[in-house]
């Protein structure tokens, strides 16, 4: 890695985070990591034992002071920290407004007053929203549904402004729906691949909206992480966002095919209304990832619902399972575009 190797992550107790974090602690070229993480959403049990490898800092990414101290001589700033849910945006457009779009900005700033670290940030595929275009480019337009993926587009323009104005070293991603180890089942919002594990491990029946013919591109939190590590090593920048999928399609009754068949047994399904303003298919054009990244290769989805399952599996340790890593009541809806 170039620099000094010290990372800070925003967002580090949460899915995505704790699982890069782990990544970033056996990184030999990575010598301090530091996360600021408020635990809105995140929970520190998540870091497990890496949580002893990190200078973790509780507190928002609103509070400049904290930041600054916090980014001190970093040379890469990895930001996800975010309220990620489309239907509390709906419910608080004001707050995933401050967190999401004004807690990139302080980050930004952080950043620029910092010397210049590289910041990657995460952004949603939820930006593209009505546009109908499949597969989705990042050349076409942006048609956001929700005050979530208003604030994703926001983000990501500050990034896009921070490097032609002050030459901030940035790369936006666009993630889609993100699986894997520590993505928690059991809240309201909880994303479609957690909640059918969890329902199907203990015998109730999964409850697909519609006729479960919608496709994701399911990308699991390794590749994810892979491409982050790439990007922190060779110092990937790009002014346009680029989308982190491998344009794959799976419908949610394929989904729930491949984990009957993990299980042994095909879980019971509900059918229920279609959700209002739900995307019926999410699929990335990878081009851009791919000629940025040209190393970056697709974890099989089998394979990570074996190891996601399994993840699952140790976490259950009572009827309702491990309550430490339950976040408060926050995130998405099944199926939903994230
Ligand atoms: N998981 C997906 O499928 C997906 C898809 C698209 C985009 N994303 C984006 O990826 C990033 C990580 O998402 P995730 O799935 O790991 O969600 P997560 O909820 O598990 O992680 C978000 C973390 O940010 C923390 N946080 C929230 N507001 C904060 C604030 N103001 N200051 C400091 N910390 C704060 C939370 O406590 C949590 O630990 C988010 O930016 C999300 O919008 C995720």
């Amino acid at each position: 890695m170039r620099g000094d190797g010290v990372v800070l992550v925003t967002g580090g107790a949460g899915f995505i985070g704790s699982n890069l974090v782990a990544r970033l602690v056996t990184d030999p070229g990575v010598r301090q990591i530091t996360v600021v993480d408020d635990c809105s959403t995140g929970c520190t049990a998540l870091l497990g034992s890496d949580l002893a490898h990190v200078d973790f800092r509780l507190g928002t990414v609103l509070d400049s002071a904290l930041l600054d101290d916090a980014v001190g001589g970093s040379d890469v700033i990895v930001h996800l920290a975010a309220v990620p849910s489309v239907p509390r945006s709906v419910a608080d457009p004001l707050r995933s407004h401050e967190a999401n779009a004004t807690g990139t900005l302080y980050v930004l700033e952080a950043a620029r007053r910092a010397g210049g670290p590289m910041v990657i940030a995460a952004s949603s595929s939820s930006v593209y929203g009505a546009q109908p275009i499949i597969p989705k480019r990042e050349d076409s337009r942006p048609m956001p549904l929700s005050p979530y993926a208003v604030t994703k587009l926001a983000a990501e323009a500050y990034l896009g402004a921070y490097h032609s104005c002050f030459d901030l070293p940035v790369l936006p991603l666009r993630f889609f729906n993100v699986y894997g180890p520590r993505q928690c089942a059991g809240h309201p919002y909880a994303a479609v691949v957690p909640t059918f594990l969890d329902a199907a491990m203990r015998g109730r029946p999964l409850v697909v909206h519609g006729d479960g013919s919608q496709t994701r591109d399911l990308t699991h939190v390794d590749t994810v992480c892979d491409v982050i590590m790439d990007a922190l090593h060779r110092r990937v920048v790009s002014l346009w966002p680029v989308n982190l999928a491998l344009g794959t399609r799976t419908s949610l009754l394929e989904l729930i095919d491949l984990i009957g068949g993990l299980l042994g047994r095909r879980p019971d399904t509900v059918h229920v209304d279609p959700r209002p303003g739900d995307v019926p298919h999410s699929q990335a054009d990878p081009s851009r990832l791919l000629a940025l990244f040209p190393e970056t290769r697709p974890k099989p989805l089998r394979a990570g619902l074996a190891d996601t399952l399994a993840w699952h599996r140790a976490q259950q340790i009572g009827p309702e399972g491990n309550a430490a890593l339950q976040p408060p009541a926050v995130t998405t809806a099944l199926g939903a575009v994230r």
